[in-house]
């Protein structure tokens, strides 16, 4: 059918035709972002689980929401080789800019700029025209320890906030690219945030490893953040997701044709926009056959092995792939660490950094101590069927 057309999204972070089965997580934000803007408690939020989930898209989401809830927003995707506070300088720098031009809020904006100043030298960012002639705060966010500077300058942005009578939503994406001291420093801000009633809410997203969390931070997380984990969608929740965007273009797909992209995409929403679209693409014409299906598997899959899966598996050593396809070899995960290094003939030890390294390439995690997964769905049945 017209290409033109086809309604699907196949694409990190693209928003998909229809958000399928994440009701219930959209209107907890909902309910959380218009709580805290109102002086009122609620937790913030981490959203957890496998590449291609649809953790990006939520955030999007969330970001939407608090603009309409009156909060400003800031969203970083923590990249893997800049600190934290380089990336959360400008946004936090953009919005005392806008609040700034509030009159509720002219003070305490300035005072926050003031803050930030400090903050920039402390941490050698290099600052921007605006700031050079604004004086750093001195003994506010300048003590050099990430976790008493960043609680600073939050407050300060979460007051001038709150002058307005706004709040300040900062979205973190790929949230287990930070260390683990920004990590720990993100979340006593947060704590101080909630301890002085300031509108500020932090939503972050990022794989599902077992947070590495020590001392005050370790106990504070559990209990100020909640972890929604995004997982595959239901049975029906993917039906949807297929099935609304096509109704919506007048298309049908016959139930048998749509219970095999149910079951090939094992309900994970990338794959599931990735069928939708091959699906489209190959059928001449309403309803959509099961013949169709099947010409779009191959077409899906072919597509992803030499994308999705392999731009992932190019970023490996050679002694990283053996590990990985080691786990392959051993079925569907999780893997007991030992089983890999038994495959392997070797010593779970000896692995270890091996191991690390995948782990920080973001392609395996710990689901808990011991265990070892891939974090992309799918995965092991792509090593198995693919020579190297
Ligand atoms: N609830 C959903 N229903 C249908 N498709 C979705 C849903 N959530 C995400 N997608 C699709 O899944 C793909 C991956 O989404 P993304 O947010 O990039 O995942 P992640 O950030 O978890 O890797 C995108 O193509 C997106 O359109
Ligand atoms: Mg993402």
């Amino acid at each position: 059918m017209d290409p033109l057309r086809n309604p699907f999204s196949p694409g990190a972070g693209s928003r998909p035709p229809e958000l399928a089965g994440r009701e219930d997580i959209v209107s907890a934000a909902n309910v959380a972002l218009g709580r805290v803007v109102m002086g009122r408690s609620a937790q913030s939020q981490i959203f957890l689980g496998l590449r291609g989930t649809g953790k990006t898209v939520l955030l999007n989401e969330v970001l939407e929401i608090a603009e309409r809830s009156n909060y400003l927003t800031s969203f970083i995707e923590t990249p893997e080789n800049k600190s934290l506070t380089e990336m959360l300088y400008p946004q936090m720098r953009q919005v005392l800019r806008k609040l700034s031009n509030l009159e509720a809020a002219k003070q305490s904006a300035r005072s926050a700029f003031r803050v930030l100043r400090s903050f920039a030298s402390t941490f050698k960012i290099a600052i921007g025209d605006v700031e050079i002639g604004i004086d750093p705060e001195l003994g506010t966010a300048d003590s050099g320890n990430l976790e008493i500077d960043l609680a600073e300058i939050f407050e300060a942005v979460g007051n001038a906030a709150k002058s307005a009578g706004k709040g300040w939503a900062l979205l973190i994406d790929e949230v287990q690219y930070l260390d683990d001291e920004e990590l720990s420093a993100v979340i006593v801000a947060v704590h101080r945030m909630s301890q002085r009633n300031l509108p500020v809410m932090v939503f972050a997203g990022g794989l599902p490893q077992v947070a590495k969390l020590s001392g005050d931070a370790k106990s504070y997380a559990e209990r100020l953040f909640v972890y929604p984990e995004i997982g595959a969608l239901d049975a029906s929740a993917a039906r949807e997701a297929i099935q609304k965007p096509l109704r919506s273009e007048g298309v049908d797909i016959i139930p048998e044709a749509l219970d095999v992209v149910i079951n090939k995409t094992g309900g994970y929403p990338f794959f599931l926009q990735e069928w939708g679209h091959h699906a489209w693409n190959t059928a001449s014409q309403s309803p959509i056959t099961l013949d169709d299906v099947n010409k779009a598997s191959q077409k899906a899959l072919e597509r992803l092995d030499s994308g999705f899966f392999r731009v992932r598996l190019d970023r490996l050593t050679r002694a990283e792939i053996d590990y990985v396809k080691a786990m392959a070899v051993l079925g569907r995960g999780p893997y007991k660490v030992n089983d890999v290094a038994q495959a392997l003939g070797m010593e779970p030890k000896a692995l270890g950094p091996r191991r690390a390294s995948i782990i920080k390439k973001g392609m395996i995690y710990a689901p808990s101590y011991g265990d070892i997964d891939f974090t992309v769905p799918l995965f092991d049945d792509f090593l198995r069927r693919t020579r190297f």
